[in-house]
């Protein structure tokens, strides 16, 4: 039951509540909740009241709508700590999850100029242009185009690229990756981008871009991401 009383809004209370159904799995994962009708019927509550809390969870991504149907409870945000250069395979690995990449593209190109100046190239030097969707569980999360100097890993494969290319670079070529800087944005996917992550177009995405070192400075990778904003969110532990 709501508590009318206190000074928290019954939307509010309505959220709390169902956040706790999903909790405890009685609001399981990829199941529909009960509808606004019977919400607002079961709390006494406007319908409107009703809509601005479910509004609310799906604006933060724990429900989603399926036009038509109903409102469905969404998988878990995977965590991610901004802590720690670490790859995908390592991240979903650490989880406990399966990860692989499709391969959209593998080439070796003239480098674009803003390309070129993150990576201290010549004019003419060339570069490795590579698009992967990257994926858990069989599901899309990213998709991330990675720039590297052709001259420094000139026997890469479309194979190798299909696995971890950090696993590649230090194992393989006995390299140590060591800092990176990344900058993290929100955007709109745009149609490709949607397509290739099985969202609408315009869902929210974050884009990240990762400039990494190898030691003791030598930039290797120029990295742009785009990951589900569905499906992540980012976690950093700050000191004062
Ligand atoms: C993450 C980073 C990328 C990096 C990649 C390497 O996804 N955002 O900047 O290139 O990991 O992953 P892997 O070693 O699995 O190819």
């Amino acid at each position: 039951m709501l508590k009318k009383n206190v000074p928290l809004p019954l939307y509010y209370q309505i959220e709390e509540y169902l956040k706790q159904k999903i909790e405890e799995e009685e609001f399981e994962i990829g199941k529909m909740i009960p509808s606004e009708r019977e919400l607002s019927e079961r709390f006494e509550v406007s319908r409107m009241t009703v809509r601005q809390a479910v509004t609310n969870l799906v604006n933060a991504g724990v429900l989603y709508r399926e036009k038509g149907k109903g409102t469905y409870v969404a998988e878990k945000k995977l965590e991610q700590p901004l802590k720690g250069l670490t790859s995908f395979t390592e991240d979903m690995k650490q989880r406990g999850m399966s990860s692989s990449s499709q391969l959209l593209a593998f080439d070796v190109i003239a480098a674009p100029r803003d390309i070129r100046e993150k990576l201290d190239l010549e004019e003419e030097e060339k570069v490795y242009c590579i698009q992967r969707i990257r994926i858990a569980e069989d599901k899309p999360m990213a998709i991330e185009t990675t720039f590297m100097p052709h001259e420094l890993l000139p026997n890469l494969t479309e194979d190798i690229v299909h696995g971890s290319i950090y696993q590649y670079v230090e194992h393989d070529l006995g390299m140590a990756i060591s800092q990176a800087r990344q900058i993290i944005e929100a955007r709109a996917a745009d149609e490709e981008e949607a397509e290739h992550l099985n969202i609408s177009p315009h869902s929210p995405v974050l884009h990240i871009e990762r400039k990494s070192f190898l030691a003791p400075s030598v930039p290797f990778e120029v990295v742009k991401s785009t990951y589900r904003a569905d499906r992540y969110k980012f976690i950093t532990d700050i000191d004062r």
